[in-house]
């Protein structure tokens, strides 16, 4: 079978939006802390890049979680790795690679929504408005894509394709 990789956006467009990012997020934390969680793995290219251009004093802590689709497609998330350390009294910035149904970062949003930030928002390289199951609000959202399966830049088709400098679109044929 064969695999094929196009790309979608570039490595120099993903890097601009990213820095247009960077320059919103230093705008509205103004004068403030924040800590980024980066959402292993598939954020971690995002994370850095962005941490680089936020011109604020950041601070940044990893979570990993997995999904289980059950035979109902229920989507349950579980946490693998927790944060290392509290966000009680931060501004905290959840930092994701793509939201597709909605699932994990609403859960996310649940939970460390419960541990008293000062505050909390969602921050996501990519959007897939089609594939929503459940309604999240995002605050950053650096480019809405059509449904495909992408890859590159942190995101994967079974753990491979993460190290492409831009996002591409998977084709299996
Ligand atoms: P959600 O919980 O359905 O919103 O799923 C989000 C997660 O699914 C992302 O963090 C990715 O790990 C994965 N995912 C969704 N769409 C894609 C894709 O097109 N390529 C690679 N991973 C994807
Ligand atoms: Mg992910």
């Amino acid at each position: 079978m064969g695999e094929r990789v196009s790309v979608m956006i570039s490595e120099e467009e993903v890097e601009n939006r990213i820095r247009e990012m960077a320059e919103q997020i230093t705008k509205d934390y103004a004068g403030e802390e924040l800590k980024l969680i980066c959402i292993l793995k598939g954020s971690v290219f995002f994370t850095t890049e962005l941490a680089k251009r936020i011109d604020l004093p950041v601070k940044l802590d990893f979570m990993s979680v997995s999904s289980y689709e059950g035979t109902q497609s229920t989507g349950r998330i579980k946490i693998v790795k927790d944060l290392d350390d509290s966000i009680a009294g931060d501004n905290v910035l959840i930092i994701e690679d793509i939201v597709d149904s909605g699932r994990t970062l609403s859960y996310l949003l649940d939970l460390l929504m419960n541990r008293n930030p000062k505050s909390l928002r969602l921050c996501t390289l990519l959007d897939k408005p089609d594939r929503r199951v459940i309604d999240v609000d995002v605050d950053y959202t650096g480019f809405r894509i059509p449904d495909e399966f992408v890859v590159g830049y942190g995101l994967d088709y079974d753990q491979r394709y993460r190290a492409l400098p831009y996002i591409g679109i998977m084709h299996l044929d």
